[in-house]
């Protein structure tokens, strides 16, 4: 569906030309003067030089064009030569109707269903998440959400770290603290046990405790490095404890992002792609593109625009092992094997950032990927404390996600019933979650991904400024109020129908509802939600001002109150879809 803007851009075009002057001058913007009017044209600024003439004649002389003009309430010319324009609120409340008959409220969706991969989440394998892991599940998932409602067919993968060291290091110390487990007897032709030989705790504390054991003792190490090769290489019995490991994490890693309104269609990890690798790698070799450096094998990805030197992308080190970056190319490669997407995207921790360049030059160098697949990285900052250093516990831990997330259930409960005395304890509790997540995520989406942002959850939980829980708040007003016009008049509010609006807040509440397709086609585009973020607070504002300012089931004219209802219900829908979007819901009530 076109834009309001560019409706009016046309029309003002239009005029320029009839008037005898170029239409590109005709091009508008929303007025950075709102106490003036709604939207501005500056293009007889623009024409004056071209056309030698002051600018205000030009103005002047549009203006006279568009006098008249059915989707202008008010055109004005005023020096030294801007148009001010405001819609008529006809054209406004036609629009949103329109809108509303829209599939997506008139989002314009593309021809076809392009297909993209979002590579989220990241966790490893046997540790917990932690808040590090916070980022990457809460901007993924709400991107995903975005770019399918874009018109995309998106892919969630989890890519989980399932196969480096750390697997090495947790099996070697398993096997030191338990020498007996069959799964270190290499003799055992046997099949091995069900059950896994460690719970989800002792798991917990068996990796940082042989991490911290590979630090400091360097044969250690060097048999944790050994193991791992053996588990890669095929070894029965390891690769039965590494099944236990993984599904033991893998359990655990699923409650949490349910938890947390998380998602993904694939779980796969750098494991997945193992058995691939090698092909992978004589295809590099073979196609003249990967080349030996002291050793390992390497790609050149350095290019002569480069304005810092970028090293080459290491496919093998020296003793053969595959790093990171190899098994991150053999996934692009299946998954452009398995999908064709269009686009790959990654949301990661943006000190990655070196890393997902030379991996996508790779990819397109050695043709892993079509020249025009769309490889992104979509690195996020620091969650930092409120001394602006990296977020810790009290006591300087990494703050473990599960527990950080019960810590401010509990706080919103308690919250909640202070508030609500008639609410029972299950809605209370699952209202309590709601509000939770709405605070915690918002605050995260709200910010630019790239940049970091301090987590201040008083500030996040608060019920009132640029929070999730007032968004919630505003929507659970609305929904209290169309309850309570249809108990006290008997009248559907889904089947009332929109009227022109008569105040200035009702109309700039008409204005901001037209604009949502804008704020999600350039949320989508740009891959930053906080975009929707502030598109959904704005018009959060936009309807507080209004509801202050007009009693509403009060109303005694009928036909106006059910206007007033009609709006309210727009908002709640436009207001709902947005806060998914954004990846929470909002409560009945709190
Ligand atoms: N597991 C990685 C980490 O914790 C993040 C993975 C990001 N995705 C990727 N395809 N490399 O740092």
């Amino acid at each position: 569906m076109e834009k309001v803007l560019d409706l009016i851009s046309k029309e003002v075009s239009d005029a320029f030309e009839a008037a005898g002057y170029d239409r590109s001058l005709g091009k508008c913007g929303i007025s950075n003067r709102p106490d003036l009017c709604e939207y501005q044209c500056n293009g007889a600024m623009a024409g004056a030089k071209q056309y030698h003439k002051a600018p205000f004649m030009i103005a002047d002389e549009v203006c006279e064009k568009l006098s008249g003009n059915e989707m202008f309430e008010k055109v004005e010319s005023v020096k030294p030569g801007f148009l001010n324009l405001n819609l008529s609120k006809d054209f406004v409340r036609t629009y949103i109707v329109r809108m509303l008959h829209e599939k997506k409220f008139g989002v314009t969706l593309p021809g076809h269903e392009p297909t993209i991969v979002l590579d989220y989440g990241g966790p490893n394998v046997a540790k917990p998440l932690h808040v590090g892991h916070l980022r990457s599940a809460v901007i993924g998932e709400s991107l995903k959400r975005i770019l399918k409602y874009a018109g995309n067919k998106v892919v969630g993968d989890v890519h989980l770290g399932d196969w480096g060291l750390q697997m090495g290091l947790i099996i070697t110390e398993l096997k030191e603290r338990k020498p007996d487990l069959v799964y270190f007897d290499d003799s055992y032709t046997g099949s091995y046990p069900k059950e896994a030989p460690f719970t989800l705790s002792e798991l917990e504390e068996i990796y940082p405790a042989a991490s911290g054991k590979s630090k400091e003792d360097e044969n250690f190490k060097a048999r944790a490095l050994e193991a791992t090769k053996k588990l890669q290489d095929g070894n029965r019995g390891y690769r039965a404890l590494w099944h236990h490991i993984l599904n033991v994490s893998v359990t655990d890693l699923k409650k949490n992002y349910k938890n947390l309104n998380v998602s993904f269609d694939l779980w796969w990890g750098e494991s997945t792609v193992h058995d691939i690798i090698p092909g992978m790698v004589d295809m590099m070799k073979q196609g003249g593109y990967a080349h030996e450096s002291q050793g390992a094998l390497v790609v050149d990805v350095a290019e002569e625009s480069d304005s810092k030197e970028l090293p080459p992308c290491i496919i093998l080190k020296s003793d053969g092992a595959a790093l990171y970056a190899t098994t991150d190319l053999a996934t692009i490669q299946k998954r452009m094997d398995e999908y064709h997407p269009q686009a790959i995207y990654y949301v990661a921790d943006k000190r990655q950032s070196l890393h997902f360049t030379q991996v996508f030059r790779t990819a397109h160098k050695t043709k892993l990927a079509m020249p025009e697949t769309d490889l992104q990285f979509v690195g996020f900052g620091t969650m930092n404390g409120k001394d602006g250093k990296p977020f810790k516990t009290r006591d300087g831990g990494v703050p473990r996600l599960e527990k950080l997330i019960a810590e401010i259930d509990e706080q919103m409960y308690a919250r909640i019933k202070e508030g609500n005395a008639e609410i029972g304890d299950d809605e209370a509790k699952k209202t309590a979650h709601q509000v939770a997540l709405s605070a915690i995520k918002y605050g995260d989406l709200s910010n630019q991904p790239s940049k970091d942002y301090i987590f201040d959850i008083d500030k996040f939980t608060s019920f009132e400024g640029d929070t999730g829980p007032y968004l919630l708040y505003t929507i659970v007003r609305i929904k209290s109020i169309l309850a309570k016009y249809e108990a006290k008049t008997g009248k559907k509010y889904k089947e009332a129908k929109l009227d022109v609006a008569q105040s200035d807040n009702e109309k700039k509440l008409n204005l901001q509802l037209t604009r949502f397709s804008e704020a999600v086609e350039s949320a989508a585009k740009e891959l930053m939600p906080n975009r929707i973020c502030a598109y959904i607070y704005a018009l959060a504002n936009d309807f507080n001002s209004f509801y202050h300012e007009t009693r509403i089931l009060a109303e005694e004219d009928e036909r106006k109150q059910e206007s007033y209802i009609a709006l309210l219900y727009i908002t709640l829908r436009v207001m709902e879809t947005g806060i998914d979007l954004l990846g929470f819901d909002a409560p009945e009530r709190m």
